[in-house]
């Protein structure tokens, strides 16, 4: 039976064409795409991956799809990706599977960024069931977090803002990071929040992914949508 994930995954190979360089997501939703792409390449599609993480680079070798980095392929032409909440605008919160610098650098890369998701992920507001995680350099740590606490409060936020651990030791990112998961609930303004992290020292990159989405493939249990930003982008 095709899970709703793997359906994501699929309708997501409509718009991978002959020739493109692709971003190539992180998470279990991401998995499913490249588990659908690797038998197209196989079978003479000709394409090239950056990964998103670690992770996804060791699956792709696995499974055959061709990878390059950054460095030698700097612009890519589409990004496919999952995403922990997407909202009415298309604005994201990303980074539950802790690769969300990665999946930034890369989604900004991109000409285009698709999202695939089940709809469970679709929310009306930001934060509803996901934390925005925040990847932080280790030192300083304790600061960063009094700031993220501030910058939250100026905006009529707060809430727990925990260390993410894997067992009992801290969750440490592919670029050697920590992450503070930030349960701020009801985000009503992404993007101001958004900027208010990127200006606090020690805050490497956040989970917040606002007008980097150009559409959302969004599956059901009976099919796929196609969603575009309310606002019309
Ligand atoms: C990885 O860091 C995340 O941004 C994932 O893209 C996100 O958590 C979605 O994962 P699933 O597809 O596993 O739900």
């Amino acid at each position: 039976m095709t899970t709703m994930k793997q359906r994501a995954g699929e309708a997501a190979l409509d718009y991978v064409s002959d020739g493109m360089k692709l971003g190539i997501g992180t998470g279990s939703t991401a998995e499913a795409f490249v588990r659908a792409l690797a038998p197209k390449v196989a079978d003479g599609l000709s394409i090239i991956g950056v990964p998103t993480s670690e992770r996804t680079r060791e699956l792709c070798e696995e499974l055959g799809v061709p990878l390059t980095t950054l460095e030698e392929t700097p612009h890519l032409d589409l990004t496919i990706d999952g995403a922990d909440e997407i909202d009415p605008d298309l604005a994201l919160i990303k980074g539950a599977g802790g690769a969300l610098l990665r999946e930034k650098i890369v989604a900004a890369a991109s000409d285009r960024m698709i999202v695939i998701a089940d709809t469970s992920k679709i929310v009306e507001t930001l934060g509803t069931s996901f934390p925005v995680p925040i990847e932080v350099d280790r030192f300083g740590l304790a600061s960063t977090r009094n700031a993220i606490e501030k910058a939250a409060s100026q905006l009529g936020l707060s809430g727990d803002i925990v260390v993410r651990t894997n067992g009992d030791a801290p969750y440490i990112t592919d670029g050697g990071h920590l992450i503070l998961d930030a349960s701020f609930r009801r985000i009503v303004d992404p993007e101001r929040l958004a900027v208010a992290l990127n200006v606090i020292p020690g805050v490497v990159e956040h989970g917040l992914f606002v007008g980097l989405a150009d559409i959302a493939i969004v599956a059901s249990g009976t099919g796929v949508e196609i969603v575009t930003a309310s606002g019309g982008k």
